[in-house]
């Protein structure tokens, strides 16, 4: 079966979540296109959208054909080209009417996992639960007579433990995107040795396709992304209760969120990325994590705590922050939950003490946002960090000590075998995460 006759037809398992709703988009599109090659008029593609949420599906068909406009907009010239023999399109407006309307014409959502018993390709980005995986993958497999090739989003949970608990005999991967798939460019591709190479080769070159950055990462569970995430979480949150000793927990907070924003120059604070991505995530994925881990535990009592409370974080369906360890107004942190009363305290009635208790923060720091964009990021953040070392300031102290801890995560991972070598790390988190430095450098040992 060729590149063209494997997308023919497709389904997106849980197409109505975060994760989904942007596969959704990036299938669509890339069948669409090829479904408009010349080569394959007249040929029929479908892409399943299936979520056993019904209420989202329309909400779910709007936000793609907004997508596809987009979309579309930027590559009118491509358009151009497929659409060459339509004389009925004038205007560049007529031609990214028909895309959306091709487009869209390839979706097919519903709620019933028999939609996927015909297709070729699944990805499958359904709740991060190994159980209800497997279940879905069994059933389809068993009902599918293509032998569908499987590619799962899961964050955490190891590839070949899900290929043999739903018997796929290899036909599985994970083609792990970031959030949201649609603006990031960053997919960890973790292969199995049972994946057949016509398998990996489609996956490569359909992340090519989808203008993706592939970093291979090894089947050990949260893989490369969460390997680091995870662990330098947990630094902050140690970090923060070490702290506690010599001011309330949530002055300790307020410190390690910003020394690992601005002192470490990272595009938000470890406690604002961890309400980001949601603590009950961040929880959970430690929990499924925390049995493969050989001599460690990835576990945190606080985020136990956090999580009793109801404090979770994540985001409302509207894409606005939900409060967490930290409360936003416009999306900016305002203030700092209290385990001690249940409230949050705003950052204006501890801010100066705890800013002055850090120490200022020098000009060679510089906004992430700055740094970032320069050609010179990597020798501005060694500046940076080699003027921490002769600084008697609490807050270089600390950005030091994050950023070796940082910097032994990467170097574990690699001799770990989860990464094949520090450039990937580093490509993972300068791509996934935006850092404008990578974790394995010579600068903050
Ligand atoms: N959110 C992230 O930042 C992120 C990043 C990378 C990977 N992931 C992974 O992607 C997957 C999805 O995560 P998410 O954040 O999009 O979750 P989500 O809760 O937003 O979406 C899950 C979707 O699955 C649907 N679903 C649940 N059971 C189903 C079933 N039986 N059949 C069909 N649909 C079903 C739900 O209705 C929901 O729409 C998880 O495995 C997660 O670990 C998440």
């Amino acid at each position: 079966m060729n590149y063209t006759d494997r997308l023919t037809n497709v389904s997106v398992l849980g197409a109505a979540g975060k994760m989904g709703s942007g596969i959704l988009l990036l299938s669509a599109l890339e069948v669409a296109d090829q479904m408009l090659l010349p080569a394959n008029k007249g040929r029929h593609f479908v892409v399943n959208a299936i979520d056993v949420t019904s209420s989202a599906l329309p909400g779910l068909l709007s936000y793609i054909r907004a997508q596809v406009l987009k979309a579309a907009e930027k590559k009118t010239v491509q358009l151009r080209k497929l659409y060459a023999d339509r004389a009925d399109l004038i205007e560049n407006s007529d031609i990214i009417e028909a895309y959306i309307s091709d487009v869209m014409s390839v979706i097919r959502p519903g709620t019933r996992l028999e939609a996927a018993y015909d297709s070729t390709l699944i990805f499958e980005a359904v709740s991060e639960d190994a159980g209800l995986k497997t279940r879905l993958f069994t059933q389809i497999n068993s009902n599918n007579p293509n032998q569908p090739w499987f590619f799962t989003n899961t964050s955490s949970v190891p590839i070949g433990g899900l290929n043999q608990s739903a018997s796929l005999e290899g036909r599985i991967l994970g083609f792990h995107f970031y959030n949201p798939p649609a603006v990031q460019k960053l997919v960890e591709l973790i292969t199995i040795s049972e994946n057949s190479s016509e398998m990996k080769e489609f996956a490569l070159q359909l992340a090519k396709n989808m203008r993706k950055v592939v970093v291979p990462s090894n089947d050990i569970a949260g893989f490369i992304g969460n390997g680091h995430f995870m662990r330098d979480a947990l630094h902050g949150i140690n970090k923060a209760l070490e702290l506690k000793s010599l001011m309330p927990l949530h002055e300790a907070v307020y410190c390690m969120n910003k020394v690992s924003q601005d002192w470490m120059m990272r595009p938000m604070g470890i406690f604002q990325l961890i309400d980001y991505v949601g603590i009950d995530v961040v929880r959970f994925i430690m929990k499924v994590m925390d049995p493969y881990m050989e001599g460690e535990t990835l576990h945190s009592s606080l985020l136990d705590e956090m999580f009793e409370k109801g404090v979770k974080g994540g985001q409302y369906a509207d894409g606005s922050q939900k409060d967490g360890f930290l409360k936003y107004e416009k999306g900016r942190p305002v203030a700092v939950y209290s385990a001690d009363t249940g409230s949050y305290v705003a950052f204006s009635e501890f801010s100066a003490s705890a800013d002055a208790w850090l120490g200022e923060l020098p000009a060679v720091a510089l906004p992430w946002k700055n740094l970032v964009k320069s050609s010179e990021k990597e020798s501005l953040a060694a500046k940076a960090y080699q003027h921490y070392k002769g600084m008697s300031e609490k807050g270089a102290a600390l950005a030091l000590e994050y950023g070796k801890r940082s910097r032994e995560i990467g170097l574990k991972l690699v001799s770990d075998g989860v990464a094949a070598n520090s450039a990937d790390v580093n490509t993972v988190m300068l791509t996934g995460f935006f850092h404008a430095y990578g974790p394995v450098n010579e600068f903050v040992v």
